[in-house]
């Protein structure tokens, strides 16, 4: 059987009741629904979703902030960060590529969006993510205590996506 195309391209409003409920069948972690379109209307082209056969499968959604550099702390020297707030796969469709395909695409959006850096927190048990995120070139830059509502630790991981300047 021929493997069904994907594609990958920005949210719309209309595809976000999806979104919740792939975030809320994916992760622990669920958002009210006005965060997402909060999110969506502030950073269109930085969230970004994935369909198979004209179903949303996963999205990845971020945000853009400003705050110290991961590689280059400064107090007196703030760089502009894409923050991946969320990204899921609904579990039939992964190990397929398509977490790859929504992270790169992210990237590539938050980068037009003048970001240096890409930061994101993670479970510390979250092995699958934290693969793909090594996979994808970022590194883990410390662990936050106690950063879950359970109790769980984050790593924060990070990735230049910009070069550092001469
Ligand atoms: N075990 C080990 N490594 C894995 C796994 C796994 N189960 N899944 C993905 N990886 C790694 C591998 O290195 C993989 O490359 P390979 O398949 O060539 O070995 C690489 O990631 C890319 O995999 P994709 O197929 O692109 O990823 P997928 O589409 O399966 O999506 C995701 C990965 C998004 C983490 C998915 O597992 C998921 O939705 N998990 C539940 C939600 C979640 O945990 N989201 C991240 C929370 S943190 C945050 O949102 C900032
Ligand atoms: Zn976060």
């Amino acid at each position: 059987m021929q493997e069904k195309a994907v594609v990958v391209r920005e949210a719309r409003h209309e595809d976000l009741f999806r979104v919740v409920e792939i975030n809320r069948i994916c992760l622990p972690e669920n958002y009210p629904y006005y965060f997402f379109q909060h999110l969506l209307e502030r950073y269109p082209g930085c969230f970004i979703v994935a369909e198979v056969d004209g179903e949303i499968v996963g999205y990845i959604m971020n945000r853009i902030e400003k705050g110290m550099s991961s590689f280059n702390p400064s107090p007196f020297r703030l760089v502009k960060k894409g923050h991946v707030v969320s990204i899921a796969v609904m579990p039939e469709h992964r190990r397929k590529g398509i977490g790859k395909m929504l992270l790169k695409w992210g990237l590539r959006a938050m980068k037009e969006y003048g970001a240096e850096e890409a930061i994101l927190e993670v479970r510390v048990s979250n092995e699958p993510a934290i693969n793909l995120y090594k996979k994808m070139g970022f590194i883990i830059v410390k662990t936050i205590r106690g950063y879950y509502h359970d109790g769980e630790d984050a790593y924060l991981m990070s990735k230049r996506i910009v070069e550092e300047a001469e």
